[in-house]
């Protein structure tokens, strides 16, 4: 399935990759998803040829600007690319159009990237970790967001402006059309016929015109996905109903702000956010993969971090963009093995369990493999 300026796949199993290795822990955890990749190429008989290109704050010291004007097109010419996070305290003073922030927004824009998956799970090996009741937890937790990801409020017209008696006033312009609705409505369904066929379209359409057409779009979608059971939820309900019952969700599809809100709120109640993946993608094959913490540059240069939400973040890439389900599988298996075999990276430590470094992870993964 490749796309227009998409590179056609060689027959040699070759694929080429773009790593944006990052800011705070970014360099670290990529490195040990590189060190799994490698051990998948060997054993399945591929090769992962990497090319690093430069976003957010590394690149605004190497290059004064967070999106370098070469790393578009340096990842167009690749199958997929894979990156650690951006951001820090040490860019928080940056005027805002150099902000690592604009960086990733700019890429995500770039590359048409409109559908952003981010699976929250909760691993029964975790469970304690989750800030929920036992009861609630144990009904279990696998919802996948759906978010909007290049419409709406992050781009719409911002303005600022002096008013002769109400000081200065600002404004965010939020927009959607059908179009873009649609597309992302499409994926929703098609995900979740993948999956518990249930999809939960957040909105507030009591209030906004955008959420009013965003569900008489996801209306008519759910009449032609009709094997699809389909529920409406407005977005603050949806917030309560996340901590209330999770396991009521399989996919949840929202525009751009409120799945940034809704995601992070997800990916709380499985209590392990070092676990969890996300992928970015376009109307091809061609996606981001990233983790869905941040740069935690508290801990960065520590070698503490956890690995695994990158490297769960490399098999995701592996499956949606590679088309390697097999291999994708054996990545999310050395995952569970390592973790039922008991080792632990400090944020997910618990009684009994051997704690291990970020590059020890990533070995034990290997070995795994
Ligand atoms: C995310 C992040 C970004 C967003 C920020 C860093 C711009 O919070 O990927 O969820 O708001 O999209
Ligand atoms: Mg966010």
């Amino acid at each position: 399935k490749p796309g227009d300026w998409q590179n056609e796949r060689g027959t040699d199993m070759d694929y080429k990759i773009a790593l944006i290795r990052g800011d705070g822990i970014g360099p670290e955890v990529v490195g040990e998803a590189v060190k799994v990749l490698d051990k998948i190429g060997e054993r399945f008989g591929h090769t992962f040829t990497y090319t690093d290109v430069l976003l957010g704050g590394c690149a605004i010291d190497a290059c004064g600007t967070p999106f370098p004007d070469d790393t578009a097109e340096v990842c167009k010419a690749c199958d997929a690319v894979l990156l650690g996070a951006v951001g820090g305290p040490k860019w928080d003073t940056c005027p805002a159009d150099i902000r690592p922030e604009k960086g990733l927004l700019a890429i995500r824009k770039a590359l048409g990237l409109y559908a952003n998956l981010r699976p929250a799970i909760l691993r029964p090996a975790l469970a304690d970790a989750s800030p929920l009741k036992k009861e609630t937890v144990d009904k279990g937790i696998d919802l996948m967001m759906v978010r909007e990801l290049t419409g709406g409020i992050y781009f719409g017209k911002r303005e600022r402006y002096d008013t002769p008696d109400k000081g200065v006033e600002c404004t965010d312009l939020m927009a959607y059309s059908e179009m873009e609705i649609e597309r992302i409505g499409r994926r929703a369904f098609e995900l979740a016929r993948l999956r518990r066929k249930k999809v939960t379209s957040v909105d507030k359409a009591n209030v906004l015109e955008t959420s009013r057409l965003w569900r008489s779009v996801m209306h008519r979608l759910a009449e032609e996905y009709d094997d699809v059971e389909y529920a409406d939820m407005l977005v603050d309900n949806a917030a309560m109903q996340i901590v209330r019952d999770p396991s009521q969700f399989d996919v949840v599809v929202t525009e751009n702000m409120f799945g940034d809100i809704l995601s992070d709120e997800a990916s709380m109640v499985t209590g392990s956010i070092g676990m969890l993946s996300s992928a970015s993608l376009n109307e091809t094959s061609f996606g981001l993969y990233e983790p869905s913490h941040g740069s935690a540059p508290d801990i960065a240069g520590k070698n503490i971090a956890n690995p695994i939400a990158t490297v769960l973040s490399a098999a995701m890439m592996l499956r949606y963009s590679l088309d390697l389900d097999q291999e994708a599988d054996a990545v999310e298996a050395a995952v569970k093995k390592v973790l039922s075999d008991g080792y632990r990276t400090g944020d997910i430590m618990s009684e009994g369990c051997t704690q291990v470094s970020t590059t020890q992870m990533g070995d034990l993964l290997v070995e795994r493999l």
